[in-house]
């Protein structure tokens, strides 16, 4: 049960006896705790399952304390980020308390589950280097795209499935595999949902990614099908604040060349083949998880 997983969450803080830090984690909001929620369906809710849930968000709420000081996010889940309150500083300090703390804990729980999370934080780390210098430079390489937004996000969710797996006994193999596709297609929408979600202060979207640089997705097709006036166009505009006329002309080109259909395909057919597989393992609730998945606020 997802209760359980917090509470754990809770009790490895309190061990720590330092009331101040416990304090400031508390102001972390929880999230959609989608880790542990697959590994719960996948293997129960034992005590090791419980344990290594629980190391696992531990270990995503470090790594988004840092992001949200390297990406200068004054907002988390629609409320102040850590860095926001107590500055960068703190911020990175109270992500390598909840990091190393996650590591001591899973010292203790299995050879192989340790190996596969810990080789997914190496990728995650990765990951967000490749996607803050890839954001310096205008890339609209799709394979780079791809293998960055694995590490960056998609590894993490395969170590959970992953590590699941293991303790349940069960195919490492195609777990692993629905951890990855619905870890790809979820970074795949979070970029689509920059681009189409009204900004609550603009009432329309604000094209944030690509402002900071981010090429995404979306504008990785867009690049394709533009003529060559029009590819230089873009490019000049790639990481500047956006006059009003500038990004009125991007989200046309976006809707006259399809891309962001494009794009949703892409990410759907991850989700599908996730879904394929779970129901041939005859897990519904899995199924369930991916299917939610794609209509996540579109
Ligand atoms: C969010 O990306 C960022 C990640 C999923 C990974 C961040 C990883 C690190 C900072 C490495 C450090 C690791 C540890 C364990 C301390 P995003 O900026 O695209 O998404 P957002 O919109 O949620 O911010
Ligand atoms: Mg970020």
């Amino acid at each position: 049960m997802l209760s359980s997983v917090e509470r754990r969450i809770e009790q490895f803080v309190a061990s720590l006896e330092e009331p101040e830090i416990a304090e400031s984690i508390a102001k972390i909001p929880a999230g959609k705790r989608l880790r542990a929620r697959l590994m719960i369906e996948i293997a129960g809710s034992g005590q090791s399952v419980i344990d290594t849930a629980a190391i696992i968000e531990m270990i995503h709420a470090a790594s988004l304390l840092h992001d949200d000081v390297i990406d200068d996010a004054f907002t988390r889940r629609g409320v102040a980020s850590i860095n926001a309150l107590y500055g960068n500083k703190s911020a990175i300090m109270i992500g390598d308390i909840l990091y190393s703390k996650a590591f001591y804990e899973l010292v203790d729980i299995d050879r192989f589950v340790a190996k596969v999370v810990s080789n997914a934080v190496v990728q995650l780390s990765i990951g967000e280097r490749k996607d803050v210098a890839m954001s310096e430079h205008f890339s609209v390489d799709r394979e780079a795209y791809i293998t960055m937004i694995y590490q960056k996000t998609a590894a993490l969710i395969e170590a959970a499935s992953e590590a699941a797996a293991i303790l349940a006994g069960k195919d490492r193999e195609i777990y692993r595999t629905y951890g990855r596709n619905l870890g790809i297609a979820f970074q795949m929408i979070d970029d689509i949902l920059d681009i189409v979600s009204d900004s609550q202060t603009l009432g329309k979207p604000a094209l944030n990614d690509f402002v900071e640089g981010k090429t995404t997705l979306p504008y990785i097709y867009l690049y394709q099908e533009l003529e060559s006036d029009e590819k230089e166009q873009l490019k000049a505009m790639h990481r500047r604040q956006l006059s009003k006329s500038e990004q009125e002309w991007i989200l046309a080109k976006l809707s006259e060349h399809k891309v962001i259909e494009r794009a949703k395909k892409e990410a759907f057919s991850l989700i599908e083949e996730a879904i394929e597989l779970m129901q041939k393992a005859g897990e519904k609730g899995l199924e369930a998880i991916a299917v939610k998945m794609v209509d996540r606020s579109f």
